[in-house]
């Protein structure tokens, strides 16, 4: 069973996820990572030489390379629900959650980070502020088909653990098995 973490850009999705995985001894997978490796280029690259689109048609073949048999957590880009069928697809990968964040803290977060992303390069406040507030009422609509949604108060790895573990998808000593119920159902 896979855990794939939702949200928009910088709601800390990588960081929640690389912790997650070390504390349950799961390999991790960050999907902007895993394409730059395949395709030997930075996602600004991808960008800027071959368009979004061409990006969004790797994220979904991305998606179908997904084993749901296996044992990761998968941090997704903050797009790639948000295209095709994605969401649909990877709520069959493995169980969703989606790291809800308010705007405000994004646009910090985003000002305050080192991974440049393509979408926002550049942006003013002010101009990112519009960017996010009218991304986000666009997007929630798809990242609310999650299987779960946790708050900002699931702020850390150890958190989000104690989450899982109380929402009875994974089991609190015996990380790789799922609880009992879940097998009988299959
Ligand atoms: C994007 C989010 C980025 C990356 C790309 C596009 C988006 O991932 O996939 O820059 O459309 O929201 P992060 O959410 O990990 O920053």
């Amino acid at each position: 069973m896979n855990i794939i973490l939702i949200g928009y850009m910088g709601s800390g999705k990588s960081s929640l996820g690389c912790g997650l995985a070390k504390r349950l001894k799961w390999k991790f997978v960050d999907t902007d990572k895993a394409i730059e490796q395949q395709q030997g280029q930075s996602i600004l690259d991808i960008f800027e030489t071959k368009g979004e689109e061409h990006f969004r048609e790797l994220e979904r073949a991305y998606i179908q390379s997904i084993d749901s048999e296996s044992n990761q957590i998968i941090a997704v880009g903050g797009g790639m629900p948000c295209f095709f069928d994605n969401m649909e697809q990877l709520n069959l990968k493995g169980t969703t959650i989606y790291l809800h964040r308010p705007p405000g803290e994004l646009v910090y977060r985003l000002q305050h980070s080192k991974n440049p992303r393509p979408l926002v390069v550049g942006k003013s406040t002010e101009e990112l502020n519009l960017f996010v507030h009218e991304a986000l009422t666009y997007r929630e609509q798809f990242y609310k088909r999650a299987h779960y949604q946790v708050s900002r108060k699931i702020g850390s790895a150890t958190r989000l653990h104690d989450f899982l573990v109380q929402e009875q998808i994974i089991l609190p000593n015996d990380p790789l098995h799922r609880p009992q119920s879940e097998q009988e159902l299959g």
